[in-house]
């Protein structure tokens, strides 16, 4: 009875994939992509996360908020398969599944790590083409870098150049267009804002936006201001201490104050 594991809510679209029945177009039932459920992770004896679960639909652009410490990091690495999950299960479209990273990649997930970490002595090009490392086909790596590039004009106008030679914004678009070549369903972006200028981390937003309304991915960003997010984002988490604080539509969360509390400490 694995059906009863599930939310009463999620019946509908569960009995429909499994009878293949095609659900009226009139009631839009968006699945579930990814889920955490009752997460648990230690590093030694630091408590990374305590019984997170988080969850994302198709389409969706979700941010992972709180402080320094909180867990944002390791939640995305617990989906990749880089965080020691001691209890908790992770779910594919309702399928639990472990996490090892070359299995995630091939299930449709990409992860972009904190801090730009391109490969500063190789080419723009060589760059993007060991984000597609997972695709055998040389016709399709090829199809999938004009995909990519159509996204990325002004990578594809230094596609010869040392990548170590990009400014840092153009550094971060790099990395997420090496994110894109396993053509994710689930993008993983972490600080895509770290470092950089007010100015470049709007174009990087405007970016993130354009690839989920362009090429339908989800995503999950991880985010220290909220307000540069409010258009992009349909969903935030707040986390603190490896515990979801509080989950909401981003205006919500703004106008209740929970962050000034999680952030700054202060009570209300
Ligand atoms: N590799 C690690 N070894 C030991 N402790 C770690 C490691 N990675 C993260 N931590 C600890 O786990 C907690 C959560 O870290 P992290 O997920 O990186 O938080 P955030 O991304 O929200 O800043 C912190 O207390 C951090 O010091
Ligand atoms: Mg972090």
């Amino acid at each position: 009875m694995q059906i009863l594991q599930y939310p009463i809510l999620k019946l509908p679209q569960i009995l429909a994939r499994r009878y293949n029945l095609v659900m009226s177009n009139t009631v839009a039932f968006k699945e579930t992509l990814l889920s955490l459920r009752d997460i648990h992770v230690h590093y030694g004896g630091v408590k990374a996360l305590d019984g997170t679960s988080v969850n994302i639909d198709e389409g969706e652009v979700v941010a992972l908020m709180g402080p320094n410490g909180a867990g944002k990091s390791t939640i995305l690495k617990a989906i990749f398969g880089l965080a020691p999950i001691e209890s908790g299960r992770v779910y594919w479209e309702d399928h639990a599944f472990t996490p090892v990273s070359h299995e995630v990649v091939h299930r449709g997930i990409s992860f972009v790590p904190q801090g730009r970490r391109v490969f500063k002595h190789l080419t723009v090009y060589e760059n993007i083409e060991i984000g597609g490392w997972s695709v055998k086909s040389n016709k399709e790596r090829k199809e999938r870098m004009e995909n990519v590039l159509d996204l990325f004009p002004a990578l594809r106008a230094k596609l010869k150049a040392k990548s170590g030679t990009l400014s840092g914004g153009q550094q971060q678009m790099l990395a997420i267009a090496r994110g894109l070549m396993t053509d994710p369903k689930v993008l993983l972006l972490d600080e895509p804002s770290l470092g950089l200028a007010p100015k470049i981390v709007k174009e990087v937003f405007a970016k993130i936006r354009e690839i989920n309304e362009r090429r339908k991915t989800a995503i999950i960003v991880v985010e220290h201001n909220l307000k540069s997010l409010l258009e992009i984002t349909n969903r935030a988490y707040v986390l603190d201490k490896g515990k979801i604080y509080t989950e909401g539509r981003p205006q919500e969360i703004i106008s209740t104050g929970v962050l000034e509390k999680v952030f700054l400490g202060k009570t209300y």
